[in-house]
């Protein structure tokens, strides 16, 4: 039996490179020795307002997204969150078990309700649960996101050693997959903060869908730190977040990305990153548009029937335990 891996990416804002090199880039090359659950997580995009014809446009879109990206339907399953109602029946078990104080404890919640009092979204601070709910009901192993969703697998992981220990063994206890390099991509206007589809900046992220002219424009405009070498350096935030894209959309050894530029600037090495930008998104910008929309919506419908037939399953084991299936 193969392992197990679940995750998911929201349909809000527009999808950029860290999404990109931090989670999908692995989930391409984990579906092949897991059986994998990849999920388009609208009901967490709701946790903010969202205009409805955008949201099914984004969410569509995200499909696409997952698709040229290279996962494939036919050894991955692909669905819509909202299309299997057992994530929200999970998420309300989970919330009964939760803790006020461990929720609280989130730092993306502390960040998203940073001087919003008490008129701060309840979807926002229970936001991490449904995350959980999402993990345990697939009995995922391994769960591949980038850095930022850490303390999340954390709780999910508290959580489901809670319900085992208090109802006996149900769930599995994942672990996060967070890779060793591309795990947090940062800004490319502020290299202290991540890149984030929320940023207000446009020229802070790398947009999957950006163009050539927009992508060379964005790396020129790109902080830099003071200095002049390319090499990886930590105390050097700005020029280790760019080299660490040329790294990962080259795929080349760390070495031999800092061999090719000793003794060019800044300025030759911007150049040679947007090229390479442009050439590692080429070939998913060419098949992003290409698939028909019947049959991408055919494929999310037996994405979610798939989905759905493991999901039942575990919620009836967990109402079974906690003796809430009274009728059925
Ligand atoms: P979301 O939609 O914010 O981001 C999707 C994935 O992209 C990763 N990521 C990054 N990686 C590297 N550098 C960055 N700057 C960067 N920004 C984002 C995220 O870590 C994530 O892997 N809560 C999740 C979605 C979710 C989920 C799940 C994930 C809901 N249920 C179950 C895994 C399993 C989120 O908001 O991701």
């Amino acid at each position: 039996m193969k392992k197990r891996i679940l995750s998911g990416v929201q349909p809000s804002g527009n999808l950029h490179i860290g999404n990109y090199l931090g989670a999908l880039k692995n989930w391409v090359t984990l579906q092949k020795d897991y059986e994998s659950f990849f999920c388009i997580v609208n009901l967490h995009a709701i946790t903010l307002p969202q205009e409805p014809e955008k949201l099914k446009r984004k969410t569509l879109e995200l499909a696409r997204i997952y698709l040229a990206a290279g996962i494939d339907p036919k050894v991955s399953t692909i669905f819509v969150q909202s299309d299997v109602p057992e994530h929200a029946e999970l998420a309300w078990v989970l919330t009964c078990i939760s803790r006020m104080g461990e929720l609280e404890r989130m730092t993306q919640f502390k960040d998203k309700s940073k001087g919003k009092g008490e008129s701060v979204g309840v979807g926002i601070f229970t936001y991490p649960v449904l995350m959980a709910s999402d993990i345990l009901l697939y009995k995922a192993n391994l769960v591949p996101v980038g850095q930022d969703q850490k303390q999340h697998l954390e709780l999910t992981r508290d959580l489901a050693e809670r319900f085992n220990r208090d109802y006996g063994e149900t769930f599995v206890i994942p672990e996060p997959y967070i890779p060793p390099v591309g795990a947090k991509i940062q800004s490319l206007q502020d290299p202290m903060k991540k890149m984030s589809k929320s940023d207000q900046d446009p020229n802070g992220s790398i947009f999957l869908l950006d163009d050539a002219d927009v992508i060379r424009k964005k790396i020129k405009r790109a902080v830099t730190d003071s200095g002049t070498e390319v090499k990886f350096d930590k105390s050097r935030p700005a020029i280790n977040n760019l080299l660490t894209i040329y790294q990962l959309v080259t795929d080349l050894p760390a070495e031999e990305c800092e061999n090719r530029f000793v003794g060019k600037g800044y300025g030759y090495f911007k150049t040679e990153l947007a090229e390479a930008i442009i050439e590692f998104l080429r070939p998913f910008q060419q098949k992003v548009r290409s698939y028909d929309e019947q049959e991408l919506i055919e494929t999310l419908k037996s994405g979610a029937e798939k989905a759905r037939s493991v999901a039942c399953q575990t919620l009836r084991e967990v109402y079974e335990k906690m003796g809430l299936n009274y009728a059925s």
